[in-house]
C-alpha cells in the first residue's frame, strides 16, 4: 500500500508513516523556482545546509547562518505545495545547549513555516532532540559523515570503515530515534552499516551515499542535474547535464547581444499609434 496524499501539504507525521509503505524521495532545495519544480516530484524538499557550497561558494557549510537559512527556507516555503519542507540548523545555531537550540527552532518554523529542522548529530544530541520533540519541533537526525563536524572527522570520509565506526554509528543512530526524532539522514555510511540501522529503527532513514536498503534517498539538487561542477562524491548519480545546455544558452545570448540581432521586435514595445481612426471594416 503507497501512502497517496494529493490534497494537502505532506507533514513530519505523513514522512514518519512511509516507513515499510513507500520508499521516500527527497532532494535538497534553496530557491522558490527550483522548489516549484520539485514539488510535484518529492515528499521532502530539504533546505540542506550545503547551500552554503553549492550557492554561496564556501568551501564547508560551517559559515552558514541561521538568517540564511531562513531567508532560503521561507523562499522554498512560497515556491511549493505538497512537499514536507524541512530546515537544516547551522553549525552553531543549536550544539551549545537545548535551550539554544530550541530558539533557533522557534525562529525556524515561526518564520518559514516548514514542517520542521533536521540537525546533525547522535548520541551527543538526544538530549536536545528530546527536548525539541517535547515542545513542539519535528526533528529529522543525520548521522554518519557529518559535514558540520568535517574538522574533527579529518575530511568528508564514509564513516562505519572499522567495527568500532560501526558500532558508534548504530549507536548514534538508535540515540537519535529514542529521542523522538521522526526520520534520520545517514550519510556517507558504508552499505551494511546503513542497512543494518535501517533495519533495526522503527523510524524512516534516508540514505545518502548509504544503502538502497534505507527507507528513502536524498541527494542535492544541483549533483543530480549536472549544475555542480566536475567533481562530486562517490555516491552522485548525475540524471542530467545541465551545465551544458546553460553554457549553450548564455553563448547564443551572447552572440545576438554582440550582433545586435537581440531584441527584435518581438522583444521591443513600438510605438502607439496616435490621432490616426483606424478603420473597421471595408
Ligand atoms: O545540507 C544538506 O543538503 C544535507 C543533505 C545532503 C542530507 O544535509
Amino acid at each position: 500500500m503507497s501512502v497517496e496524499i494529493k490534497t494537502r501539504r505532506r507533514t513530519s507525521r505523513d514522512v514518519r508513516l512511509m516507513k515499510g509503505q513507500a520508499p521516500i524521495v527527497m532532494l535538497t532545495a534553496y530557491t522558490a523556482p527550483m522548489a516549484r519544480l520539485l514539488d510535484p516530484h518529492v515528499d521532502v524538499l530539504l533546505v540542506g545546509d550545503s547551500l552554503g557550497m553549492v550557492v554561496y561558494g564556501m568551501e564547508t557549510t560551517l559559515g552558514v547562518t541561521l538568517d540564511m537559512m531562513i531567508n532560503h527556507g521561507q523562499a522554498v516555503m512560497r515556491g511549493s505545495a505538497r512537499a514536507c519542507v524541512i530546515v537544516d540548523l547551522p553549525f552553531g545555531s543549536y550544539q551549545e545547549s537545548p535551550a539554544q537550540a530550541f530558539r533557533a527552532c522557534a525562529r525556524v518554523m515561526a518564520e518559514t513555516g516548514a514542517a520542521g529542522v533536521k540537525l546533525e548529530g547522535g548520541a551527543e544530541m538526544a538530549d536536545t532532540i528530546r527536548y525539541l520533540v517535547e515542545r513542539g519541533v519535528p526533528v529529522m537526525g543525520h548521522v554518519g559523515l557529518k559535514p558540520q563536524s568535517v574538522n574533527t572527522l579529518g575530511g568528508f570520509r564514509a564513516q562505519g570503515r572499522t567495527e568500532e565506526e560501526a558500532a558508534g554509528v548504530m549507536r548514534d543512530a538508535r540515540a537519535v530515534a529514542d529521542a523522538g526524532a521522526f526520520s534520520l539522514v545517514i550519510e556517507g555510511t558504508v552499505e551494511p552499516v546503513a542497512r543494518a540501522i535501517s533495519a533495526a529503527l522503527p523510524i524512516p532513514t534516508i540514505g545518502i551515499g548509504a544503502s538502497p536498503a534505507c527507507d528513502g534517498q536524498v541527494l542535492v539538487t544541483e549533483d543530480i542535474l549536472g549544475l555542480a561542477g566536475e567533481i562530486s562524491p562517490k555516491f552522485v548519480k548525475r540524471f542530467a547535464h545541465l551545465a551544458g545546455a546553460v553554457d549553450e544558452a548564455v553563448r547564443t545570448y551572447a552572440e545576438e547581444v554582440r550582433a545586435r540581432t537581440f531584441p527584435g521586435p518581438e522583444q521591443t514595445y513600438p510605438q502607439p499609434v496616435t490621432g490616426i481612426t483606424k478603420r473597421t471594416g471595408s
